[in-house]
């Protein structure tokens, strides 16, 4: 089959590779039909996760068609339409069971290496790298999905398929900040990033009760789409004094919720990010917290930080005299998505999440390249590129 594999830094080809078979009775195989970029490849495409071998099938959100169910599976059927979501997780573990589906002790073959990097390793994720349990990605024509009848979830009929695919991992992870960030009705959120993750992140406070919601991104075209898309305020990073006026809309305090969906390639201050990028480039740091610098800078006293957005290991210059002496409360996951989506579903079809809107290009598999040259570069307005096999 037909596959979008990592061939070294910055380099992308589509290839043929095997198709994927069942291994074990939990598994189930889907043709995939919808599949899409997210800001999460970047940084295994930058070579920032050490951790891929030349060959590897990226990608790790996707719709299809269930074409071959294992014996244990009981919730899915040939035929039938599914999401599935990003992380992989067995449903029993102590993790699981207390609905950390993304902490999954039994999802991440591989865990020796981030136990190594991190003191304990988190679940597995589909075409994120050897150190995330080595998966084949969802950027071919057909994938193996394992507890299939924990990750994956029916779509309604009245869901569009274009709709559904974001369930998989942006809207979940979305929702995931908003709600263990700890947003309440009448909070001031604010997120840095306008990406697919933080429009979702801003539409998710709106619904979790947040009075105002500001989003702040350097690149204008995307706050144009948030405000029109997502209803909320936008600030242009590098442009408005966003200090001032995130003070100016929350009576002097700032924001009580303040959530980070930017991660460890963060542009923004000529000078801050220089030193980030010198850093990063000098191997004395991972990874560029600009964005969470800012996030935390920001917060009220007493607020709380929401990290979404993916790092990799150290980062230099963190601020934690005001993390401490503000009374932060800070907390970062990868997304528990099997927690959410089933509700998310439900919201999509009653209309309250969109999201048809991100998928600003559409492109056959074949033209994998190309799509995320438009994607990382940001070039003709580009959110997100879907792509179908
Ligand atoms: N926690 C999870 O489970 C999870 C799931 C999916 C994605 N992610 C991560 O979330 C992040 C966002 O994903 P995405 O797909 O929306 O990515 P994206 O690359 O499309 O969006 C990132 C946005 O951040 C903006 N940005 C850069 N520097 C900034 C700054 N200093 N201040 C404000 N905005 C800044 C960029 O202009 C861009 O619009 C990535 O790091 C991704 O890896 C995490
Ligand atoms: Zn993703
Ligand atoms: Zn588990």
């Amino acid at each position: 089959m037909k596959a979008l594999q990592w061939m070294g830094v910055n380099q992308l080809a589509v290839g043929d590779v095997p198709d994927p078979q069942l291994a074990n009775p939990g598994d189930m195989i889907v043709r995939v039909t919808r599949t899409v970029t997210c800001g999460s490849d970047l940084h295994l495409i930058g070579g920032y996760v050490p951790f891929m071998r030349s060959g590897d099938v990226i990608g790790h959100e996707f719709v299809g068609e269930v074409v071959e169910v294992g014996s244990a599976v009981r919730k899915h059927h040939p035929g039938d339409r599914v999401v599935v979501c990003s992380f992989i997780s067995c449903g029993a573990c102590w993790y699981c069971r207390n609905e950390l589906y993304s902490l999954c002790e039994n999802g991440n073959r591989n865990p020796a290496i981030t136990e190594a990097l991190w003191g304990s390793a988190p679940g597995g994720c589909f075409g994120y790298s050897h150190a995330m349990g080595g998966y084949e990605g969802s950027h071919a024509e057909y994938i193996r999905v394992p507890y299939a009848d924990v990750g994956a979830f029916t779509i309604p009929d009245d869901v569009p398929e274009e709709r559904a695919l974001f369930a998989s991992d942006s809207v979940a992870t979305g929702w995931m900040g908003a709600d263990l960030g700890g947003v309440k009705p009448g909070d001031h959120v604010a997120v840095w990033g306008a990406g697919a993750v933080g429009q979702m992140a801003a539409r998710s406070a709106m619904l979790l009760g947040a009075e105002r919601v500001t989003v702040i991104d350097p690149l204008e075209y995307r706050l144009d789409m948030t405000r029109r898309h997502i209803g909320c305020e936008t600030l242009r990073e590098g442009y408005d004094d966003v200090g001032a006026a995130l003070l100016e809309a929350t009576a002097g305090r700032g924001p009580d919720v303040c959530i980070e969906a930017v991660g460890s390639e963060a542009t923004g201050g000529p000078i801050e990010n220089a030193f980030d990028r010198t850093k990063q480039m000098l191997r004395m740091q991972t990874d560029r917290p600009t964005a969470l610098r800012h996030a935390i800078y920001h917060c009220r006293k007493g607020g709380s930080v929401f990290v979404l957005g993916v790092f990799v290991g150290i980062v230099d210059g963190f601020p934690l005299g005001s993390l401490m002496n503000k009374g932060l409360t800070m907390r970062g996951a990868q997304m528990h998505g099997q927690r959410y989506i089933p509700m998310l579903l439900e919201r999509m079809s009653r209309g309250e999440i969109l999201t048809e809107h991100l998928a600003t290009h559409e492109l056959p598999l074949t033209e994998g390249p190309h799509a995320y040259d438009l994607f990382k570069n940001k070039k003709d307005g580009c959110v997100r590129a879907v792509l179908v096999p």
